[in-house]
């Protein structure tokens, strides 16, 4: 318990913790590199999270056996289709579908620059912006958008605003997807729960929206100008039935916990040992009780011909 966190401003002087230091753009906690902006709200680290992103979009693409739901398979891999990945975070999702469909110029955006800066396809490009800014794309620029697991950085009441944003940049006729999850978990044991309270508190303490996956269509129908919207869910499940899939979601869970530890510690009081040691056993009680997450696609296309 105990590690003292500083203030999220790129201008702040001194810090009073010496486990804490900053720079302009990160800051340091226990030795882990975050995310240091002003309204940047998102509680995971931006150094070695890179695998835990990779393991996670695979833990995603079996889920729901796919690496997108909108119909645009006949655009992919047109020359000149632009597809643009917000929040790409390691660029996982880009790098599978670049080199699957290689004609396609793919753009990800994000707000840390943990994509590969050498090594990667032909026609993939990375751009670091923050979603929650005007973003620096003409109108009808992109014929697809994609954005995954932003739960966690836009905050409740800005929602509506970043649909706009991503609407003003879709081409008429393209299609914008959106998958998020609910990061409270159902059918949750007594250990995990601790963590998962704490959960909730900093998203609450940040103005982060866990409702999210169920509104997003009523917030594209109130957008006006997207059509055709299409709604799907799905479950990522913890248990027992689920073999080696529940094994390397729990993985991933719980390396999301050790990642967010300094904040979910400020959330619950206990100690670093015991929060530790109860990750074991949090592991067994998510399978043990059949755990599972809901995660949510809606998609749907801008109005106008293209
Ligand atoms: C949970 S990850 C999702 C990554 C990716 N979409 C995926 O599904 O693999 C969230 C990502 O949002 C990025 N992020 C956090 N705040 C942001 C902001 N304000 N603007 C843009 N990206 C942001 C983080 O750096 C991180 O890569």
């Amino acid at each position: 318990m105990g590690n003292k966190i500083s203030k999220t401003s790129k201008k702040s002087t001194p810090l009073p913790s010496t486990n804490t230091q900053e720079d302009s753009d990160f800051r340091y906690i226990e030795g882990r590199r975050y995310h240091n902006g002003e309204s940047v709200k998102y509680p995971l680290p931006n150094d070695d999270e890179v695998d835990r992103l990779h393991q996670q979009h695979f833990l995603l693409r079996y889920v729901w056996q796919r690496n997108f739901g909108a119909p645009v398979k006949h655009i992919l891999n047109q020359d000149g289709t632009k597809v643009l990945d917000v929040g790409c975070g390691a660029g996982s999702w880009i790098l599978e579908m670049a080199s699957n469909y290689p004609n396609t110029q793919f753009t990800g955006l994000d707000i840390s620059p943990i994509q590969p800066s050498e090594i990667k396809p032909k026609k993939v490009n990375f751009v670091i912006a923050n979603v929650l800014d005007k973003l620096p794309f003409e109108n009808d620029t992109f014929d697809y958008i994609f954005q995954r697991f932003l739960v966690s950085v836009i905050p409740k009441d800005s929602w509506p605003d970043v649909i706009n944003e991503l609407t003003r940049v879709l081409k008429p006729g393209g299609y914008l997807e959106l998958v998020e999850i609910n990061p409270i978990p159902f059918q949750l044991g007594p250990v995990t729960s601790l963590y998962f309270n704490a959960v909730e508190k900093i998203l609450q303490l940040r103005d982060l929206d866990q409702q999210i996956p169920y509104k997003l269509r009523s917030y594209f129908e109130q957008h006006g100008n997207l059509e055709n919207i299409t709604e799907e869910k799905n479950r990522l499940p913890y248990g027992p039935e689920t073999g080696k899939l529940g094994q390397a979601a729990i993985e991933n869970s719980n390396l999301a916990f050790s990642h967010a530890k300094p904040f979910l510690l400020e959330a619950i009081k206990i100690s670093s040992e015991e929060f530790d040691n109860n990750l074991d056993v949090s592991a067994k009680e998510l399978n043990e009780f059949d755990s599972y997450h809901e995660t949510c696609c809606v998609y749907a296309r801008k109005k106008g011909n293209y």
